[in-house]
């Protein structure tokens, strides 16, 4: 089995090329092997890798600023999604897409379930929701993960940002205002049990 990884510098992505290796073939990509606001190279990226799953956590997570750059977020969050949903249809791939909590407004008493009514508040959570829903239009085989309060050893986001406060600092601000069951990127520490290849292959950006 072959399996197509994007967004390898990002905490889930990191985690899931060394943790997807058991299953088969992992062909994994950064942003230089795979730009989601590219759709012709993913289609193409895509087309040469002739992957059987494709995982996508890739994203653009930057939940604030996305306030300011719309464009650019739907462009990553919501439009390449669609292309790869699209892509991985004619190929006869599974895509297994990420999205979050974020297309919730988070008022309800109750854990979330996958039924429920996504009402984001944001820009961020509008563009995730928009690309569930390209998934969901134009894959054939899919699966979306909706997680949340991600942590791990790589990247800035929920610990080192919001738990990782130093003794004599204020708490966090969001501290007693929301409540979540964080996830870690990735189960083991430890390195995969053989070495990784690192022959370049399809595309700069993308190893096997
Ligand atoms: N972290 C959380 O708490 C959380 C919560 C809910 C849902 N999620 C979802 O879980 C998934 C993984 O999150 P994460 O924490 O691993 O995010 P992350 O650490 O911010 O990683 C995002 C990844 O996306 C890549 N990326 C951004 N723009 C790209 C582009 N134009 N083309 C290709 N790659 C691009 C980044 O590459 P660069 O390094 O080059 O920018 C990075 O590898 C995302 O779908 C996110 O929405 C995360």
């Amino acid at each position: 089995m072959k399996l197509l990884v994007t967004g390898i510098s990002g905490q889930v992505g990191w985690e899931l090329q060394r943790a997807l290796l058991p299953l088969g073939e992992v062909v994994a990509c950064d942003r230089d092997g795979l730009d989601l606001t590219n759709p012709a190279q993913i289609e193409a990226v895509l087309r040469a890798v002739q992957p059987d799953v494709v995982v996508n956590p890739a994203a653009y997570t930057a939940v604030d600023r996305a306030e300011s750059e719309p464009e650019l977020a739907m462009a990553i969050n919501a439009i390449a999604p669609g292309v790869l949903a699209q892509t991985c249809r004619s190929l006869g791939a599974l895509l297994v897409h990420y999205s979050t909590d974020y297309v919730f407004d988070g008022t309800g008493d109750r854990p979330y379930r996958e039924d429920d009514d996504p009402q984001p508040l944001n820009v961020y959570g509008r563009s995730k929701l928009a690309g569930e829903q390209a998934v969901q239009a134009m894959a054939n085989d899919y699966l979306i993960l909706r997680t949340s309060w991600v942590y791990g050893r790589r990247g800035q986001k929920f610990l080192p940002q919001d738990v990782g406060v130093s003794p004599g600092t204020s708490p966090p601000e969001n501290c007693g205002r929301s409540s979540g069951a964080p996830p870690g990127a990735g189960r083991s520490p430890k390195p995969p049990p053989r070495s990784w290849p690192k022959t370049p292959a399809i595309a700069q950006g993308c190893t096997t």
